[in-house]
């Protein structure tokens, strides 16, 4: 044993190469209702390193020492990356599903100077919360303009029911904005509490308005499947109320869960698993092939696998020596023109995803329901929140 382990130490010095381990801290949700975004971040992760391990400098490994931060909780989540940062000396921060906690750990980001890669937080704020911060994912801006543009185009009258936190406010701003630009009357809205909340008053009340359309905005997973049941049991759809919303009601991996009530329900996201693209069809090979035949990537999963690539970039340029600025400066002139959702870009200025927007309905194909990609509704859309306060 000990021979082999000298001769090994012999060989890396003889090619130059000196053992180097990058330290990776992620924060994540793990339990709770929306416990998807732990899992698909996670399996991403692993299923990226796994494929692309071989492309690593030799000698260089990651290491990855992960959180859960059970949901909305932003003490906790400032709590575990602190730890991480202090005790365990990770040298970049990675994940956060929830905007609150990565709200939390903006400052630490920017104290100890670590770069923190976001997989999912889609409120438009969160990037200007600290220099270190980068955005993998998408913002509500992006999807809900070019949804409320194309409801416009079909709908006369329309209601929003969102969750009431910093994305759901987005989800319905944005909407509104889109919508109403188009000569659509919005007729009601409300915000429904994030945690735990029963939809049947206010899904109630949306049939009584008698809208064309109903948006919805509630954090993808289980409770988007509760939305969905919800809305067919209160007798909305048979009402012709029209479901629409950004991709997170329509979440790729709870579709069989939803059943037929998900069908025709018509979003704008970023990425679907159905989408044709060659790179996605990889992917989601790639996927059933590592997890199983009934595993679906949805866009958390995407999230988490670009934001690998942009690791293994880092890496890969730096020999391992990880240095803050130096990722922060390859982060932001990231970009890659093959990504399972499309070609994907970080805005240098403002550290946010640059991407297409897809409108996309839910069809049975080969049997199982699926987000169509019916058109490119928006391309390199950067985020609309911040593009209308440069002009401010
Ligand atoms: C958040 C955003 C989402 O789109 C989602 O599905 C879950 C959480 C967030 O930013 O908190």
């Amino acid at each position: 044993m000990k021979r082999i382990a000298a001769l090994a130490v012999a060989s890396l010095m003889a090619t130059g190469a000196a053992a180097q381990t990058v330290k990776i801290g992620v924060v994540n949700t793990f339990t709770g209702p929306q416990a998807m975004f732990g899992d698909m971040t996670d399996r991403a992760f692993k299923l990226y390193q796994k494929l692309h391990d071989k492309e690593l400098p030799s000698g260089v490994k990651l290491e990855f020492v992960t959180r859960d931060d059970g949901g909305p909780n932003p003490d906790k989540a400032r709590q575990l990356a602190q730890e991480l940062v202090v005790r365990d000396r990770v040298q970049i921060l990675a994940g956060v599903a929830f905007t609150p906690n990565a709200m939390a750990m903006a400052p630490l980001a920017t104290e100890a100077k670590i770069p923190l890669i976001l997989t999912n937080a889609g409120t438009s704020v969160v990037t200007t919360r600290s220099p270190y911060i980068v955005r993998f994912s998408f913002t509500l801006w992006q999807s809900c303009v070019p949804l409320g543009e194309w409801a416009a185009k079909k709908f006369k009258r329309a209601y929003t029911l969102v969750a009431d936190y910093a994305p759901g406010q987005d989800a319905e701003v944005a909407f509104a904005q889109g919508f109403k630009a188009g000569g659509g009357e919005l007729v009601g809205s409300v915000r429904v509490p994030l945690q735990n909340p029963d939809f049947a008053p206010y899904m109630q009340r949306v049939k009584d308005a008698k809208p064309d359309a109903l948006m919805v905005f509630v954090p993808a997973g289980k409770t988007s499947t509760s939305v969905m049941k919800t809305f067919a049991d209160l007798g909305l759809a048979a009402a012709g109320i029209k479901l629409i919303g950004p991709g997170d009601i329509t979440t790729d991996e709870e579709l069989a869960n939803m059943g037929d009530v998900a069908l025709g329900v018509t979003t704008v996201f970023h990425y679907s698993a159905a989408a044709e693209r060659p790179a996605n069809r990889r992917f989601v090979e790639a996927w059933k092939k590592e997890y199983g035949a009934n595993a679906t990537p949805n866009f958390a999963a995407v999230a988490a696998w670009d934001a690998m690539a942009a690791i293994f970039h880092v890496v890969k340029e730096q020999n391992g020596k990880i240095d803050s600025e130096r990722t922060m400066e390859l982060l932001k002139g990231y970009r890659n023109a093959d990504s399972p959702r499309g070609p994907i870009a970080i805005d240098p200025e403002t550290r946010d995803i640059v991407q297409n927007e897809y409108l996309r309905e839910v069809r049975r194909v080969n049997g199982q329901l699926a987000n169509v990609e019916l058109e490119t509704v928006a391309t390199a859309v950067k985020d609309p929140w911040k593009e209308m306060q440069k002009k401010k």
